[in-house]
């Protein structure tokens, strides 16, 4: 069975709020889901895993420094060839989830266009787009 991993940093619960409701997406699509924040990952397990949604808030106009160490670590592991997800809650810039974007597509992973980048708290319209985001890897991954 196709599986989905969902690692996230969230300082104050947005970004947070937004994984949760990317996995109610793929899981209502019938995926397999693992959502946990990002120090609850070994980054070694994501060999067991067919897809890799990666989210952060933006401070100082990138992604959190742990994220950044993270998904190095993850590409030192190798990604190549797995599809992929970023997103994230900012506040007037949101360059994190472009950046993780960037990573990811450099490393080999076939990454959703466009990323998911939701204004302070999500509302219950950007939690639709979450859902819809959760729903649109499910298909992705099933296709492949
Ligand atoms: C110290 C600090 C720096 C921040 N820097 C940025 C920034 O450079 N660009 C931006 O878009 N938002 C910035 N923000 C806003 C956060 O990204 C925003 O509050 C976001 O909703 C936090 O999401 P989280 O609860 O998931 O961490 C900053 C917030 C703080 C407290």
């Amino acid at each position: 069975m196709s599986k989905l991993a969902i690692v996230y940093l969230s300082t104050q619960g947005s970004t947070k709020m937004m994984a949760e409701a990317i996995a109610q997406g793929a899981r209502e699509k019938h995926i397999e889901v693992d959502i946990n924040n990002f120090y609850e990952w070994d980054p070694a397990d994501v060999v067991q895993y067919d897809a890799i949604c990666i989210g952060s808030s933006t401070f100082y106009y990138t992604m959190l420094e742990p994220i950044a160490k993270f998904v190095d670590k993850l590409i030192e592991i190798g990604i190549d060839g797995k599809i992929g997800a970023a997103f994230g809650s900012y506040g007037w810039s949101g360059e994190a989830p472009v950046k993780i974007a960037e990573k990811l597509r450099n490393a080999g992973v076939d990454v959703i266009d466009p990323v998911l980048r939701i204004q302070y708290i999500p509302n219950e319209k950007d939690l639709a787009e979450c859902i819809r985001l959760g729903k649109d890897l499910a298909i992705k991954m099933k296709k492949k």
